[in-house]
């Protein structure tokens, strides 16, 4: 047996059965491992808490989950930072420049409020060359509502005088069925980042099939448990692959008493605390829609008026 560890059946005690256990339960990648705690493992994999601890304290010497960089480093690596344009002049503005890479940026909103039709705009706009807005790469595409439109797409690449097949042959689309298949679909995502070429990744919806199958108080915990784990995958596909995650989350513009406030999510914390740039989305008169930046630790608070219209995402 080789001792290098490369991936989670690579570690000491983990064998077929408990890796196929682990894999379930979305532990599926080392540095997954290595940030869960031995009771996490214990519940999904069957194994005792004291073999978990092994397994953990394995695959943190093995695994890259980073340590402390100098603030000279930091900034580096904010250099490389790159930008989406929106097609609205004003929402980048209030965003701070564009939908940037090495972030996860929320967009919530009740239905209609244009979360989709910001997800489609990006998915062309990040193929622009870098001078108009765009990043020179392609997008993923994970779509769990069915909402993922080829046409509007199409539309929105000729309006930008680009050759409309090529701007779908550069979106990688895939639907989920529930949760896991979502949460498995990002792993997948990850090696189309590693073969390079992407550097946008859309869940749409991220908490839709979270919210449908875990219904109810008691299903919370695990329901936040496993929309963490999904979340940490997407950060490492931020980071590691300089790319910008845009995901969107609907919520009813009626607080009702389960979910609450709609300017608190579905989500609760694990999101909140989780996303790099937060904009809450709301519908105004004559195809208006207003866009709020919400708890933003380095930009100021504020709201952008855009339109969507048959063209894309443009300004008022
Ligand atoms: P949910 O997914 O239901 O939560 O909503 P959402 O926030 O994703 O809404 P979405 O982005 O799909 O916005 C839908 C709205 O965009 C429609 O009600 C229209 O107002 C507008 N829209 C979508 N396609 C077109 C189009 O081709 N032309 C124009 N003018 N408007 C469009
Ligand atoms: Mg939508």
């Amino acid at each position: 047996m080789s001792d290098v560890i490369r991936n989670i059946d690579d570690l000491p005690g983990v064998g077929p059965v408990t890796a196929e256990k682990l894999r379930g339960g979305g532990f599926s990648s080392i540095e997954a491992i290595a940030v869960s705690s031995p009771l996490e493992l214990h519940e999904v994999a069957d194994i005792t808490e004291s073999t978990a601890a092994k397994v953990i304290a394995a695959a943190r010497e093995a695994a890259d989950i980073g340590g402390f960089l100098s603030g000279e480093e930091v900034y580096e690596k904010r250099q490389s930072i790159g930008r989406i344009t929106s097609g609205s002049t004003r929402l980048n503005e209030l965003i701070g420049g564009g939908f940037e890479t090495q972030a996860i940026v929320e967009a919530f909103g009740e239905f209609g409020s244009g979360k989709s039709q910001i997800a489609h705009q990006l998915a062309v706009n990040v193929q622009l060359p870098v001078e108009q807005g765009g990043l020179d790469s392609g997008a993923v595409y994970i779509d769990t509502e069915n909402t993922f439109r080829p046409e509007r797409i199409m539309g929105m690449a000729e309006h930008m005088g680009r050759d409309p097949r090529e701007a779908l042959r550069n979106i990688h689309i895939a639907r989920a069925f529930n949760s896991s298949h979502q949460i498995l679909l990002a792993e997948r995502a990850e090696d189309l980042f590693e073969e390079g070429g992407s550097r946008l990744l859309i869940v749409d919806s991220l908490t839709s099939m979270f919210r449908a199958e875990y219904v109810g108080r008691g299903t919370l915990a695990e329901r936040q448990q496993k929309l963490g784990m999904h979340l940490r995958q997407l950060h490492k596909i931020a980071n590691v692959y300089d790319s910008c995650v845009f995901v969107t989350n609907q919520v009813s513009a009626k607080p009702d008493a389960f979910f609450g406030d709609p300017t608190r999510p579905v989500g609760g914390h694990v999101l909140g605390h989780s996303a790099t740039l937060r904009l809450y989305l709301r519908k105004s008169k004559q195809g208006q829609r207003i866009a709020r930046l919400v708890d933003s630790p380095s930009l100021p608070e504020g709201e952008a008026l855009f339109m969507v219209t048959e063209h894309g995402i443009e300004d008022k």
